[in-house]
């Protein structure tokens, strides 16, 4: 354990000065051909390396080249940098190592506090055992998916587990074209088929148009199909709407719909100053995805699901074969009655970690301060003659593009991503939005000053330039 101790120590100056040195390092730059043959190309050791060695190649040959995200000015998708209470306590994790399967001892006692402080911080009703930390959203989705599946089939005299979907009215689900991409892939792995995910249009600032779902539903059910779920979005990941999450939670009630919200990036911004009225209505949701591994920061992975009626997903996964009966389990059982996941991770402690160092205040402040820049972003868009914005700002996300001529926008703007990402002095990624093609950045880095966005916006002009 000698060399654990030694190795350990130097490992905390490694990642103290990795994170210590981010803002002085490119924001993100290609792995150059030796560094990918190294990576790539290795072969498995005979024998085992020293404690050291390992360290001295992970110095030399990972930290280098990072995604990006742990700079002040990386823009790109949803990821956030890691918070350092996250980072401090996930080696602990390590050590207990731990399956956070169920049992008496930390991990899941503490997974049970983590759960409710989330569903607190977004005012979600968070009934005994009434949601679990998962990979990410798209885990999370899978599971609340997966209830309301089960309850809409139980409801209607079945079960999905025992018989299938065959011979079965298809199971229709609603969301719209800004809703993630996860929501598509958990209704097909769940074997709803494409097909029967509506695409409900959305109104101009890319919210969903509730008449439309009222009229889609009616259709639906004169065809003979059997509407089960509607899915709203609190942030999408294109511009950071939040859909009229009240007006669909009244849909859902009037016919009997599961309502899920994918809140996986955008539910904290209910914290923001004057934003909870954007959020009416998400504390209605029968289901609610939210990531602590975006804005919160905590270490990646880690999602949440929330659900109303924590008895739907153990309906929908609950499978005790005698080996692992627990009698002392109580009346909540194991966690991995709740989802599909079996051994799993000590999610809890890196969640508890970062959020016990932020404290309620220091969550708001985060969001507070990343949704202000987003609002200054857009106005420092609409100022310049050279830029566009395309939708309202309503959480950290700022969608916009670069119209410095007349003609070949989307191509532009389709390139304009990559050409800022090979500066290295920004990152920011694209998306179509309303037809067109767009950037959108979003600020989830607590130390992202305004100045940032100035060099944000000369980054894009520059890299245009050379296009
Ligand atoms: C709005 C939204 N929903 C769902 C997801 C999927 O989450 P995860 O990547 O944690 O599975 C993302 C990821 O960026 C997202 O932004």
């Amino acid at each position: 354990m000698d060399e654990l101790r030694l190795a350990g120590a130097k490992a905390a100056g490694i990642w103290a000065d990795h994170l210590g040195g981010v803002a002085e390092r490119p924001v993100w730059r290609p792995v150059p051909e030796g560094e990918l043959a190294w990576l790539t190309g290795q072969e498995l050791p005979q024998t085992g390396r020293a404690l050291d060695d390992l360290l001295e190649d992970t110095r030399a040959h990972v930290l280098p080249y990072p995604m990006g995200n742990g700079h002040p000015r990386f823009f790109g998708w949803v990821n956030s940098p890691p918070n350092p209470a996250g980072v401090l306590v996930e080696p602990l994790a390590a050590a207990l190592n731990p399956s956070c399967a169920g049992g008496d001892h930390a991990g899941p006692h503490l997974e049970r506090t983590v759960v409710r402080w989330l569903a607190g911080l977004v005012g979600f009703p968070h009934p005994p055992g009434g949601g679990l930390l998962t990979s990410g959203a798209s885990m999370a989705t899978v599971i609340c998916l997966a209830a309301a599946r089960q309850r809409a089939a139980l409801a209607d005299g079945w079960d999905v587990r025992e018989e299938g979907l065959s011979g079965r009215a298809p199971l229709v689900m609603y969301v719209t074209g800004e809703g993630h991409s996860c929501l598509h892939k958990a209704a097909q792995l769940l074997g709803l088929g494409a097909r029967y995910v509506r695409t409900v249009p959305v109104d101009a600032v890319y919210r969903m148009d509730v008449g439309a779902l009222r009229t889609m539903i009616g259709e639906d059910v004169a065809a003979g199909l059997r509407p089960f779920c509607v899915a709203g979005s609190a942030g999408t990941v294109n511009s950071g709407a939040v859909d009229p999450l009240d007006e669909i939670a009244d849909v859902a009630a009037a016919h009997g719909l599961w309502f899920h919200v994918d809140g996986a990036y955008g539910a904290l911004g209910v914290l923001a100053d004057g934003a909870a009225p954007h959020y009416a209505g998400m504390e209605r949701a029968d289901s609610l995805a939210l990531d602590p591994h975006k804005w919160l920061g905590v270490p990646v992975g880690c999602g949440c699901a929330l659900l109303r009626d924590p008895g739907a997903a153990r309906a929908a996964f609950s499978l005790v074969p005698s080996y692992l009966v627990d009698e002392n389990a109580g009346e909540l059982g194991w966690f991995a009655e709740y989802g599909p996941e079996q051994t799993r991770p000590f999610r809890a402690l890196k969640t508890w970690a970062t959020l016990s160092h932020l404290g309620r205040a220091g969550v708001k402040e985060l969001v507070e301060h990343t949704a202000a820049l987003a609002r200054e972003l857009g106005a420092m868009v609409e100022r310049a003659p050279d830029f566009e914005l395309l939708a309202p700002v309503t959480t950290s996300i700022t969608a916009f593009r670069h119209v410095p001529r007349a003609g070949g926008l989307d191509a532009l703007n389709r390139a304009i991503p990559g050409a800022v990402q090979a500066r290295g002095n920004a990152f920011l990624t694209g998306t179509r939005l309303g037809g067109r093609d767009a950037l959108r950045a979003c600020f989830l880095h607590p130390e992202t000053t305004r100045a940032d966005l100035e060099v944000l916006l000369d980054e894009i002009r520059v890299a245009a330039k050379s296009l």
